[in-house]
């Protein structure tokens, strides 16, 4: 028995600082430590021992047993130590290594502009209006001095959706909500999308955007339509900047104007981008009609106001200097990546 013991230390002894994993070691501890495991095997005969011999033989299993258990304790504290060594050595940094760039968004071109001229308009005591896109034919036409079969209709190629629900064409229509909803004074720009049915190409898009301004009040004139969005422009262009107001025609107002814009490459010179007129085209405007101030239950013998309609791609081209308008649409990054 006695040379069985030794023989169990020796072999167990030798399997364990050869092991090198953890489940192995595992292993090698039931094999000789565990309840069906050799050593116990051998305990279990001890019963057929002397009562001489079995005090040494016990005391000798005991020493085998603390043997093996601090063989196998030492070894498993070696492996773990091995592996969370390797662990880190697999997950060391190079900090040397180029970093990846986080991709920050930016703001859309039509986006920049548009805050612009919003601030510019909350400093002069405006607020911002909004009215839906998907809207009623009243508001977006007979509101705004355009009954069924009027002409001008035409002008504005439409996506029906019912036969008096469509897209809006026009800002316009987010005048009458106002109107409706507040009393004078009104001070309002309402910037926003708008749905035409045309056919795509580098000026025309079936989408676009318009700010729409209205400000109804006692008292208000030509003048102050004038005044108005004479220092928009200034804000815009430059301080040195004019505008001309050409007769028009707008049902919703009257007087209506188109409104010019001192060109901003030859100051009123004339030059290639103006086509040698030195005013640029850029906005409609006028008094709103009487019939639409009443329509919305304004009493147009106390109040008087103006209204403007201006497109903001039109205004984003000409400031970034964008031939095609389709570029503002198509969402190429090597496009809109250029703005700030
Ligand atoms: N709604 C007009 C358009 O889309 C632009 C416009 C002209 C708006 C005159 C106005 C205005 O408020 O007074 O062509």
């Amino acid at each position: 028995m006695k040379e069985q013991l030794r023989q169990i230390e020796e072999t167990a002894v030798a399997a364990i600082s050869s092991c090198t994993d953890l489940r192995a070691l595992d292993e090698l501890r039931v094999k000789f430590l565990g309840k069906k495991g050799e050593l116990t095997a051998i305990l279990k005969q001890m019963g057929k021992l002397s009562a001489e011999e079995r005090p040494a033989m016990g005391q000798l299993a005991n020493q085998v047993r603390a043997a093996l258990e601090t063989a196998v304790s030492e070894k498993s504290a070696a492996l773990q130590e091995a592996a969370k060594a390797a662990k880190i050595a697999a997950e060391s940094i190079d900090v040397t290594m180029p970093g990846k760039r986080p991709a920050v968004g930016r703001l859309h071109p039509l986006q920049i502009v548009e805050n612009e001229i919003k601030e510019i308009f909350l400093g002069m005591g405006f607020s911002v209006a909004d009215g839906p896109e998907v809207e009623y034919d009243y508001y977006n036409f007979e509101a705004l001095n355009l009954p069924p079969n009027h002409p001008a209709r035409d002008t504005q190629d439409t996506f029906y959706i019912t036969e008096n629900i469509l897209l809006r064409t026009q800002t316009s229509s987010v005048q009458v909500h106002v109107m409706e909803n507040q009393k004078p004074p009104i001070r309002v720009i309402a910037p926003g999308r708008v749905y035409r049915s045309d056919a795509v190409d580098a000026t025309h898009s079936p989408l676009f955007h318009q700010i729409e301004g209205l400000v109804v009040d006692k008292g208000i004139t030509m003048a102050d339509l004038k005044g108005t969005l004479e220092l928009l422009m200034q804000r815009l262009y430059g301080d040195d900047c004019k505008i001309r107001l050409r007769p028009h025609h707008f049902p919703f107002t009257e007087p209506s104007a188109e409104v010019d814009v001192m060109c901003f490459n030859c100051h009123g010179e004339g030059c290639r981008v103006c086509k040698g007129e030195g005013y640029i085209e850029l906005l409609g405007a006028g008094m709103v009609h009487p019939k639409v101030l009443e329509g919305c239950g304004i009493d147009s013998e106390v109040y008087s106001g103006f209204a403007f309609g201006l497109g903001l791609e039109r205004i984003v081209m000409r400031r970034y200097n964008i031939s095609d308008m389709r570029l503002l649409f198509e969402n190429d990054m090597r496009f809109l990546e250029q703005f700030r």
